[in-house]
């Protein structure tokens, strides 16, 4: 969810998988520039989910299943039906899981996503993710809305850190994802677990800080999202202004959206949505850019390669013969 405003103060604590695929700074690690080098392939090779990039827009696609950036009503289409399938699925395999950060805040104004936001959050125990590990991972779950036109399959994705439930190198701060086939768009799903019960009992933490009390999140209530029954923590409002100030139940423009109070809804201005086509437009101008340039290299390096090997070849037929 991107509320940078707000949001600066806890970013660093946050449980978004923005900036995931980013490499470490610099100054977070000590030792000779190669072994920075090695440190930082390893811990990408330590990562379980892989994104595009590691932006705002491109790091919410499953690299796997990525095709391109979808537009706007595409993305709202797709996440409102996700969500509505996680929420069903979870309901009646008689898991437990509740919304989080900015899901949690669109569920604060109307019930609803908030248009802007980039991705799904959703919050599970340690326990139940333990259970997702064990018993529904790699998953294919099919899904038809209401009205039974649309019909979706989504991948059930559980990290194989799961087990280890403190931070780590932070690469794997994501515990599962439950991710549309189609486009790769995906809920972010993270466990809490209460990681020290003899010096913190009741305090539930998610591998990127986040914390909870116990009589924060339970008893969790019953609300509705997107149509759909689901379940909400109990102290939301303090779990909300804890993580986005009390402007953010408050201030009825943000990004490019304003809020209509007869409608109960978020309203694109025209004005963003020119913007979005033009950065999304870039991105992907971008994006192929960097990828036939990678092409490219690669030739060239195997081009080269050839070049090597060929003289050798010559020289071992000339002997041949
Ligand atoms: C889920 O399945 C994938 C693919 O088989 C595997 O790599 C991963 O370790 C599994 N996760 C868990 C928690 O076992």
């Amino acid at each position: 969810m991107r509320l940078l405003h707000y949001a600066a103060a806890v970013a660093t604590a946050s449980c978004f998988a923005t900036g995931l695929a980013a490499p470490a700074p610099a100054e977070e690690v000590s030792g000779s520039s190669a072994s920075l080098v090695k440190r930082a392939e390893d811990k990408s090779k330590n990562k379980y989910f892989h994104e595009p990039s590691g932006d705002d827009i491109m790091g919410h696609y499953d690299i796997r299943y990525f095709k391109g950036v979808v537009d706007y009503d595409e993305r709202t289409d797709t996440l409102t039906h996700m969500i509505r399938a996680y929420l069903n699925f979870f309901r009646e395999n008689g898991l437990d899981t509740w919304i989080a950060h900015g899901t949690l805040l669109g569920w604060w104004w109307n019930g609803k996503m908030l248009p802007w936001d980039w991705d799904v959050d959703t919050q599970v125990s340690g326990a139940t993710l333990h259970h997702l590990g064990e018993k529904y991972n790699q998953t294919h779950n099919h899904y038809v809305s209401e009205d039974g036109k649309t019909k979706r399959e989504y991948l059930l994705d559980v990290n194989s850190w799961i087990w280890e439930r403190e931070r780590g190198d932070g690469m794997n701060i994501i515990d599962a994802r439950w991710i549309d086939l189609r486009n790769g768009l995906y809920i972010d799903i993270t466990g809490l677990s209460e990681t020290h019960p003899d010096a913190n009992p009741g305090v539930w933490v998610c591998k990127n800080y986040h914390r909870y009390k116990t009589t924060d999140l339970y008893p969790l209530r019953e609300s509705v999202y997107e149509g759909v029954p689901a379940k909400i923590p109990y102290a939301y409002d303090k779990i909300l202004t804890e993580e986005y100030q009390q402007k953010a139940l408050v201030l009825t423009a943000y990004e490019g959206h304003i809020w209509d109070p007869s409608a109960k809804e978020w309203q694109k201005t025209a004005e963003q949505d020119e913007k979005d086509k033009h950065d999304n437009e870039e991105r992907m101008r971008k994006y192929k850019e960097a990828q036939e340039k990678e092409k490219e290299e690669k030739e060239k390096a195997e081009e080269e390669k050839s070049k090597e090997e060929k003289p050798e070849k010559e020289k071992s037929d000339k002997e041949d013969k």
